[in-house]
């Protein structure tokens, strides 16, 4: 698959690793284009390309950047009509132990009601950056869980795709709405991870009786 990856910081670059790795021809992008030079450097087969343009001819945009500079970073690459885009962000507040928004609405409902052109699909947001840059399993074979959440089965469809092809397994959490339990759930994988002092080697899963 063809993937744009915006921002070149921790899970921009694990993404860059992770689906270069994966055989996927991806390309990234980053404010500063020295950082998203530095990746591609890192993960031979990856791009690093200019921020204009960089949206064109990609299957799949994967948003990478702070949920405060998402839409500004999503206008900057070219027209994401009829794109796909997987918003990984979670709206934190300052300290990282709350959400700026949610209950009502979310930050992928609010990024796809600003880019109605775009098919938004929530997904990775509750999976540390060192979980995705290590791999996906985490001891005794146990697979991290990703849960995707859209209103779009072509969305839901690529990144089920995109992170099956990286060793995930993945839940269908069903509609964009939705992501209004996922960006909580990652609050608390924060929380426990950085709050509770359990590290960042952690991710909810989600299991049933076989
Ligand atoms: N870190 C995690 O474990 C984790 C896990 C799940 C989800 N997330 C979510 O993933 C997102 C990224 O987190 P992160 O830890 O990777 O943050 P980060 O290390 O700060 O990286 C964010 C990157 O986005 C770049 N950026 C900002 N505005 C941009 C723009 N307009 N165009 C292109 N690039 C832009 C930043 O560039 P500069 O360097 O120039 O500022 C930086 O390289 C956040 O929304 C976060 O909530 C993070």
């Amino acid at each position: 698959m063809k993937v744009t990856v915006i921002g070149a910081g921790n899970m921009g670059s694990a993404f860059v690793k992770q689906l270069v790795r994966a055989g996927h021809q991806v390309s990234v992008t980053a404010r500063d284009s020295a950082k998203a030079a530095q990746v591609a450097a890192a993960n031979p087969g990856a791009k690093a390309v200019a921020t204009v343009g960089a949206a064109a001819g990609a299957d799949a945009v994967v948003l990478a950047t702070g949920y405060a500079d998402a839409l500004s970073a999503l206008r900057s690459v070219g027209d994401l009509q009829g794109k796909v885009v997987i918003d990984i962000t979670n709206p934190l507040t300052a300290d990282y132990m709350g959400l700026t928004l949610g209950h009502s609405t979310s930050a992928a409902e609010e990024i796809a009601k600003a880019l109605p052109g775009a098919e938004v699909v929530k997904g990775f947001n509750t999976v540390f950056a060192s979980v995705l840059a290590e791999g996906a399993e985490l001891g005794k074979g146990q697979k991290v869980t990703v849960f995707v959440a859209s209103d779009g089965a072509r969305a839901k469809q690529t990144a089920t795709e995109l992170a099956r092809s990286i060793g995930f397994d993945v839940v269908d959490a069903g509609g964009l709405k939705n992501a209004r339990y996922l960006e909580p759930l990652a609050g608390l994988n924060i929380y426990l991870g950085y709050g509770a002092g359990l590290g960042t080697s952690i991710a909810p899963t989600w299991i049933r009786k076989a």
